[in-house]
């Protein structure tokens, strides 16, 4: 059906999708502006950490069904009959989408590609915007359609393999249906061929509604915390009403990562620019930024204030399965109790190559911080330790080895990993976000 799909950018969507595809039998050229990364690409390095992705994209390699060039749109795009724009958009510090790169590369894309080919957004995007780089093209014979990604980082591969939905959005049918065809989907997977503006606002809606559930969620614990109610329970209570669902009510340090604190403000823009601001979606925003506040001055009133008190932070990125660091809670509750803490281990299991590292550093003040090789030696002295990931390793930490070495035996868990019980038989005080606490140093 198509003789040249390629990829355009080369980050958590665009190389998923790509491993995707050859996972499905195609054939797929990859083309990202960041010479490095199509190096380590080459090498068989997707340059993130995603479950199973390095393992396929070699397998990939090997059998040449993949292939990747450094450049723009202008090279991804020659000869190019179905091309996928996987570019980031970000908001300026207002809110402000910020679609020109993504728009330059559509036009740019749309000067090299074949006659009757496809352009797919996949990017997320304001909504009218595919419908007016479809007009301002001005090419008849190109088809430019919208389909808004869902992955979830952690999980991104057995996600775009196993979608619960496709969401194409195109004004010609045929071409969403071919398109619809090619992408890897399972018995269950719900293909929905809307108009491009209705596909672009259900992206932003699911990642609005998704942040509204989670913004529930820390309400609900920071209102158990002053109430004596067990949040946990609580919620698993609300969640098990089946009109309600049961995901995104995990209470947390915050919601964060590339996707829900852009779209909601994408949103927010969105209401405003339409003449119909809406305090509603403004709040779902300002309630998290509200939280994580909370939560780092709750470390800090659980900090014993020495002058040379040390804290451990287990865990950095904004969830645990992935390298992801923007926009991580766990990064502004640093940032925050860093301005009154001296001493600050961390400890994440991304954290291992330097890249990483030097990613981190620059999101925080380093003076006070001191990157620890594995949780033992970040908790080691310390007089608290706070769990701001959920790291799957997290929940098996030899709770004994952390109360020898630890200063002060206190752990706050914000992510609810560490075992109540095991930790009360070894004698650690465990305080958990989202439960009523006494406060320890008041
Ligand atoms: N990360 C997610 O979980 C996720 C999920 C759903 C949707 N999305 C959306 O998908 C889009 C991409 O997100 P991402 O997380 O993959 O971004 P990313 O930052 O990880 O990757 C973007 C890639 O594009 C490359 N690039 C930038 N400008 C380029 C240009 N002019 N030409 C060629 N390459 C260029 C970068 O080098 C980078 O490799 C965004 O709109 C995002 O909102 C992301």
């Amino acid at each position: 059906m198509y003789s040249r799909i390629v990829v355009l950018g080369a980050g958590y969507v665009g190389i998923t999708l790509s491993v995707a595809l050859c996972a499905t039998g195609i054939r797929v050229l990859v083309v990202d502006i960041d010479e490095k990364k199509i190096d380590r690409l080459k090498k068989g390095d997707p340059c993130i950490r995603e479950d199973g992705l390095q393992e396929l994209l070699k397998k990939h390699i090997d059998t040449s069904c993949i292939d990747f060039i450094s450049g723009d749109a202008s090279v991804a795009a020659i000869d190019a009959d179905l091309l996928f724009i996987c570019l980031p958009t970000d908001v300026d510090i207002s809110g402000k989408p910020q679609l020109d790169t993504l728009i330059n590369a559509a036009h740019t894309a749309s000067e090299y590609m074949a006659s009757g080919g496809s352009l797919v957004v996949k990017s997320t995007v304001l909504p009218e915007t595919t419908f007016k780089i479809a007009k301002s093209i001005g090419r008849r014979d190109l088809n430019v359609l919208v389909c808004p990604e869902f992955l979830q980082e952690g999980t991104a591969l057995r996600d775009t393999l196993n979608p619960d939905r496709i969401v194409i959005g195109a004004d010609n049918f045929q071409a969403a249906s071919d398109l619809a065809e090619i992408l890897p989907k399972n018995e269950n997977t719900e293909v929905i061929i809307t108009d491009p503006t209705s596909a672009e606002l259900a992206k932003m809606i699911s990642n609005t509604m998704l942040a509204s559930k989670v913004t529930f969620a820390n309400l609900v614990a920071d209102i158990a915390e002053l109430t004596g109610a067990n949040s946990h329970d609580v919620l698993l209570a609300v969640g098990a009403d089946k009109r309600i669902g049961n995901t995104h009510l995990r209470p947390g340090p915050g919601w964060g990562g590339s996707c829900l604190p852009k779209d909601t403000q994408m949103l927010s823009y969105l209401t405003q620019s339409i003449g119909m601001p809406s305090q509603f979606v403004d709040s779902i925003y300002s309630e998290n930024i509200d939280h994580i506040e909370r939560v780092a001055n709750r470390i800090l009133d659980l900090m014993p204030q020495k002058g040379s008190e040390k804290l451990a932070i287990l865990g950095v990125t904004f969830k645990g399965g992935t390298d992801d660091l923007r926009r991580s809670p766990a990064i502004e509750v640093i940032n925050a109790v860093s301005k009154k803490v001296p001493n600050i281990n961390i400890y994440d299991p991304s954290l291992s190559s330097n890249s990483a590292i030097s990613d981190f550093e620059s999101l925080v003040d380093q003076r006070k911080i001191s990157i620890k090789e594995d949780a033992y030696k970040c908790v080691e002295s310390a007089d608290l330790a706070v769990v701001l990931t959920d790291w799957e390793e997290f929940k098996t930490l030899d709770l004994a080895l952390v109360k020898a070495v630890m200063g002060t035996p206190v752990i706050y868990d914000t992510r609810n990993v560490i075992d109540e019980r095991v930790a009360s038989e070894i004698g650690i005080e465990l305080i958990k976000l989202g439960t009523q606490n006494p406060k320890r140093f008041s």
